[in-house]
């Protein structure tokens, strides 16, 4: 785990990985102040796309930073923030991968619907052969 500009990144390379991101996300989302139930929710959406990256991106990194922001009526509120990266396959068609039940494998398909809805930001960019990036952010209230 390598700490850069405040935040830390982390290899994704085998199950172990996946509970060191789940510690992480969790441990900067208390420090962010968020409550038990957002926290559960970044957690879970954290882990299902630090599987994904390990399962369908052949492995890659996590990156998981505290932010600041405003709310829309001005007032301060902080964060957290996880970026996941491989550089595998990449997904052919983001739109029916984002569906529920939707999975080109033997898997459920609700890994990636869910972490959307789980968080407050989702940004999904993924090139076919160029790999997949993914961000979300959680704000305490
Ligand atoms: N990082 C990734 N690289 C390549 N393809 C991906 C990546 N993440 C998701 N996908 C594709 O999107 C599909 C949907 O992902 P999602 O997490 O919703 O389902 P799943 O992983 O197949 O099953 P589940 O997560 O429910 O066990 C996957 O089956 C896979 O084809
Ligand atoms: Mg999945």
């Amino acid at each position: 785990m390598s700490a850069r500009g405040g935040g830390d990144e982390v290899p994704i390379a085998a199950d172990a990985d996946v509970v060191r991101v789940r510690q992480l996300v969790r441990a900067r989302a208390q420090a962010a102040g968020l409550g038990l139930v957002d926290l559960t929710k970044v957690v879970t959406a954290a882990s299902e796309l630090a599987r994904n990256t390990l399962v369908h991106g052949g492995g890659g990194t996590a990156r998981v930073e505290a932010v600041a922001g405003t709310t829309a009526g001005g007032r301060p509120r902080s964060g957290v923030r996880a970026v996941f990266v491989d550089a595998g396959p990449g997904i052919p068609d983001v739109r029916a991968a984002l569906q529920d039940g939707w999975s080109s494998g033997t898997g459920l398909g609700l890994g990636l619907s869910g972490a959307r809805r789980l968080v407050d930001e989702f940004d999904l960019t993924s090139g076919v052969g160029s790999g997949t990036r993914v961000v979300v952010v959680k704000w305490g209230r």
